[in-house]
């Protein structure tokens, strides 16, 4: 009887025992993400983005109109001919993609340079227009 008590502590001790060290694991494993926050200054991971991006190459037509030129050219805003509106064109279509583009990039009248898309490449400026044409 004696020794049985002194076993049941025993036991209990280890058991609590267990039990934080189970807790302090899972403590740390909370607060693991903490210690990977990425510091300003340091290298996290960013040249890995970089080249993700960067492979992703250049943008389609669709893409560039969606996000630059959509917002003057859905509605012809100051005029600007409409997407998928072959009378609001007129003949400007007769121009060419090359000059078309051309006025794109410099900006015609109420169309800003680069019609806002300002890190779009000549390309891309070029596959916008193409999926313009190839609207009306
Ligand atoms: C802020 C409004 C605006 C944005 C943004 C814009 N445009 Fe325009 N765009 C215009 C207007 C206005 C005209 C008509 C200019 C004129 O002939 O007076 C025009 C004309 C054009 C023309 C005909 C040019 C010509 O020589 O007749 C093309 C092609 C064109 N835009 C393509 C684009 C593309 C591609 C984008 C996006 C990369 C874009 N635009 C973004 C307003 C815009």
């Amino acid at each position: 009887m004696k020794y049985s008590k002194f076993i049941l502590i025993i036991c209990a001790g280890v058991v609590l025992s267990l039990g934080a060290s189970e807790a302090k694991k899972a403590i740390e494993k909370r607060i693991a993400p903490v210690g990977s926050v990425c510091v300003q200054g340091q290298d996290c991971g960013t040249a890995v983005t970089e080249a993700v991006v960067s492979t992703s190459g250049s943008r389609g037509g669709e893409e560039v109109y969606t996000n630059a030129c959509a917002t003057c050219h859905n509605i012809g805003l100051a005029g600007a001919p409409k997407f998928a509106d072959a009378s609001s064109w007129g003949a400007r279509p007769d121009k060419g993609i090359e000059a078309l583009t051309a006025s794109v990039k410099n900006g015609l009248n109420g169309m800003p340079a680069m019609g806002m898309c300002m890190d779009c490449s000549d390309d891309e400026l070029s596959s916008a227009v193409q999926h313009m044409l190839d609207s009306i």
